[in-house]
């Protein structure tokens, strides 16, 4: 028989049935035995009477977690125990026969709660078993859902999905870089990206005018509640655009992904408010302002812009100093000054009072995306290494290619990229952005599950000349 799916059943009433999944509940009543099953779309009541005497025997045996297939009649439940409003409350399935279809050691810990009584270490070294709470199920799928509608979106605005490399070369996005050794160049070494930046700018060199990627970073800094070694950006990148337009588009998606899926949750202000650097670090002291008229509700999103980046900070203030110089950026060396302070940026003059191209989105007090206008010329964007300290070997050596592509008919680009965990943590309404990944890291960058960082043997080290 074909198997059909639990969030199904309720359409099929009075007909035969099989069904496959886990045990989720059992409740043994001496003649007979109550058992809720679940699927991925939902949970059933089911129950196994004396009539059915192979059925009983088996279902004395089963616990919880077991993968069992059943088939069953999907009876009508009478008027008084029905239940209004739950997948299936109207019926409940009486189990003819039953399969094992495997068993289950006694799982670590309590599956049908949301988790949260459950220290972290036991949850993420059994992964597999806590994300079958339904609280982590309904997260993951959510954040397939998010991403299918912006792609279905980006790609009728026209965007192409373009993947670009992991094994790359340092980039200065302010992080410390995972490095990984080649093998067949002794003492040289690949990086991790930090962000596809570099590849999406020379897409656009290439001529591909609109690209997107759900795209892995990597960056070796310290876990915070939204901040994993390893994490989603939705990222993209436009030729021939301004700000506004980079502004507008991700207003249009982000307010699309909440009418359509989450139509409970209110946006506070559309169009964005957007609130300069200096008003936000006066006013809200930071630049990540949460301006929630009300905190209480949790279905509220109050997403603003922050614009006017001052472009350059002085080395004395800021935690990286990349160039050695009295300067260094304060975003992404690639951002584009403010159209009007193009020529400051040219001279290098007024160096501190230049302002960058750039937005970064906030949604509730948390930085969910960031972007810019990058600079499209070749002197622009080595007047930027310049005033950042940069000796012409070091350019030359770092950034050549780039310079070289931007002297190849660049067209002028800028974009944007959206920390996807930390939306979805937001849209789900989640403390920490570990919820909404299926397999994250500790606060100290660890796998639990897998056990990683790990040795590796010598012999490997030895081929990799380490
Ligand atoms: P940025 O470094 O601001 O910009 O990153 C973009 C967004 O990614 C998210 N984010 C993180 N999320 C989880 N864990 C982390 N460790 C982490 N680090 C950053 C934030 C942030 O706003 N290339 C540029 C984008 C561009 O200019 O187009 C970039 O990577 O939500």
């Amino acid at each position: 028989m074909e198997r059909t799916y639990i969030k199904d059943l309720s359409a099929k009433k009075g007909s035969e049935v099989s069904i496959k999944g886990w045990v989720d509940v059992r409740r043994d009543q001496g003649k007979m035995v109550f058992l809720d099953l679940r699927d991925i779309t939902g949970k059933v009541q089911s129950v196994v009477l004396p009539n059915h005497a192979e059925a009983i025997e088996v279902a004395k045996e089963i616990r919880p977690e077991w993968v069992v297939e059943i088939q069953g009649i999907v009876n009508e439940r009478p008027e008084i125990n029905k239940k209004a409003g739950e997948t299936n409350g109207d019926i409940e399935l009486e189990v003819v026969s039953m399969i094992v279809l495997n068993k289950a050691e006694t799982p670590a810990f309590d599956i049908s709660s949301d988790g949260k009584e459950i220290g972290d270490e036991s949850r993420l070294t059994y992964r597999y078993l806590d994300l079958r709470r339904s609280r982590l199920q309904k997260n993951i799928v959510m954040r397939h859902k998010v991403a299918k509608l912006v792609r279905d979106m980006l790609d009728n605005e026209g965007f192409a999905e373009i993947e670009t490399p992991y094994l790359t070369k340092s980039t200065p996005e302010g992080a410390r870089d995972y490095i990984v050794p080649a093998r067949l160049h002794p003492g040289k070494f690949y990086a991790l990206p930090q962000s596809p930046q570099q590849y999406k700018q020379l897409l656009m060199t290439a001529g591909f005018e609109k690209y997107f990627q759900f795209a892995r970073c990597m960056r070796d800094e310290d876990t915070r509640g939204d901040r994993q070694p390893e994490f989603t950006q939705l990222d993209l990148e436009m030729s021939f655009v301004q700000e506004e337009d980079v502004i507008n588009l991700t207003e249009k998606l982000l307010i699309e992904i909440v009418s359509t899926l989450y139509p409970e949750k209110k946006i506070q202000s559309i169009p964005f408010p957007r609130i300069p650097y200096k008003e936000a670090m006066e006013k809200y002291g930071n630049d990540r302002p949460d301006i929630r008229e009300n905190k209480e509700d949790p279905n509220l999103l109050a997403f603003c812009w922050v614009i006017d980046f001052p472009f350059f900070e002085s080395t004395k203030t800021a935690d990286h100093n990349e160039g050695e110089g009295e300067w260094t950026f304060t975003h992404n060396p690639f951002s584009a000054s403010k159209p009007e302070q193009h020529e400051w940026l040219l001279k290098k003059e007024n160096v501190g009072d230049i302002l960058a191209a750039q937005y970064d989105i906030v949604l509730n007090g948390f930085e969910v995306g960031g972007g810019s206008i990058r600079n499209h010329t070749p002197e622009a964007l080595q007047s930027v290494f310049e005033i950042i300290g940069y000796k012409p070997e070091q350019i030359e050596k770092n950034f050549g290619h780039m310079l070289k592509a931007l002297a190849s008919g660049t067209p002028p680009h800028g974009g944007i990229a959206w920390g996807f965990d930390r939306l979805m943590m937001l849209l789900q309404g989640e403390p920490n952005i570990r919820e909404v990944i299926a397999f994250p890291k500790t606060g100290e960058g660890k796998d639990l599950m897998m056990d990683s960082p790990a040795e590796v043997s010598r012999k490997q080290l030895k081929e990799l000349g380490l």
